[in-house]
């Protein structure tokens, strides 16, 4: 359980988020969401702890990992799947010392480690990750300085990857990724074995790999269970009776208002005047919607990314696949 308590964060003196509390189970893959500049992906600077809030704090199992996908895309000689290999820190620190270790004691407990986190697979888990994000088996023994911004982005987003940390903080992945990359990490996250937060403005990606989303709203955050079309559903639910409870409550204030003016001077009923006087004080109002959500519109997909370095055919797979991404959200 990732839980979030009365958390305030400001930024340059503006206040991004004001006493927001929020619970995320264990597992969940949701979907951060809020209108551009809301402070979603101030949100991920603080869970991860390079920012420190205002008040509240965030609370994660102990010893739980967070990953991201690094600032700084990898741009070195060395082929591709070793960066990611590396990613694997554990794996890494184990691999080379096993190189070294001559206590046989220290032997089998590094053996008997490797076997536990599966290590002899791991070649073939970077190389499916780095095949799925456009890397064909020749380009992943390139050096990472072969490669585009964009390109290096996605070595760095399959080395989080593999990293498989118990949260992995995904900020529009869809950015650096074309068509079939975002299906694939679509699935991959969906299937993904721990916790999840992407900041998305896709509604496909949202729908298809979310089972969560948190509404970055007013300073607040919202927790709603299911997928992005449910939670819109349920906020256009919420949005409309509190709309009606606003209008509710200002009809029985106009008619309480107009009592009060009528008889606030007549001694013979000052006390009633008074006593609705009260009512009104203790109703308070109700705020009104303030809408910026739904309303998603056609925004024809365009093409993020050069065709793959190995395989220029996954451009022409991208425009043939029938599968609509012409709706982004508008929060
Ligand atoms: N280091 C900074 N210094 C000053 N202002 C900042 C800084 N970082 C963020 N901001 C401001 O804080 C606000 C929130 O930024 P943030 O990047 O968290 O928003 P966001 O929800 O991720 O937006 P977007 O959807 O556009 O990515 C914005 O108004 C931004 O201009
Ligand atoms: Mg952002």
């Amino acid at each position: 359980m990732i839980s979030i308590s009365d958390l305030s964060v400001r930024v340059a003196g503006r206040l991004l988020i004001e006493h927001a509390s929020v619970s995320i189970p264990d597992g969940m893959k949701a979907g951060l969401v809020g209108r551009n500049g809301a402070g979603k992906s101030t949100l991920f600077r603080v869970l991860t702890g390079t920012l420190s809030p205002e008040t509240g704090s965030v609370s994660l199992p102990k010893q739980a990992r967070i990953g991201q996908v690094a600032q700084e895309a990898p741009g070195t000689e060395d082929p591709l799947i070793d960066i990611v290999l590396a990613a694997d820190k554990e794996r890494a620190a184990l691999m080379a010392e096993a190189e070294t270790a001559t206590d046989p004691h220290r032997i089998a407990e590094i053996q008997t480690r490797l076997v536990d986190i599966d290590a002899h697979s791991a070649e073939a888990r970077a190389a499916g990750i780095l095949s799925g994000l456009g890397f064909d088996e020749a380009a992943q023994k390139r050096p990472a300085s072969s490669f585009s911004g964009g390109w290096r982005m996605r070595v760095a987003l399959a080395a989080v990857l593999f990293s498989e940390p118990d949260l992995l903080l995904l900020d529009e992945p869809t950015n650096y990724l074309d068509l079939e990359g975002t299906m694939w990490l679509e699935d991959y996250i969906r299937r993904y074995p721990y916790s999840v937060i992407i900041i998305s403005h896709d509604r496909d990606l949202l729908n298809t790999a979310a089972n969560a989303i948190i509404h970055l709203d007013q300073q607040k955050l919202t927790f709603y269970r299911g997928s992005y079309d449910q939670f819109e559903r349920q906020k256009a639910a919420a949005d409309e009776l509190q709309t009606k409870a606003r209008i509710k409550n200002e009809a029985q204030r106009k008619h309480l208002q107009s009592f009060v003016d009528r008889f606030k001077a007549k001694a013979s009923k000052a006390r009633q005047a008074q006593s609705r006087v009260k009512a009104l004080e203790r109703m308070g109002t109700v705020a009104a919607v303030i809408e910026d959500h739904v309303q998603g519109f056609t925004f024809p997909e365009p093409e993020k990314q050069p065709a793959s370095p190995s395989l220029p055919s996954k451009t022409a797979l991208s425009a043939m696949n029938p599968k609509s991404r012409s709706f982004r959200i508008s929060i």
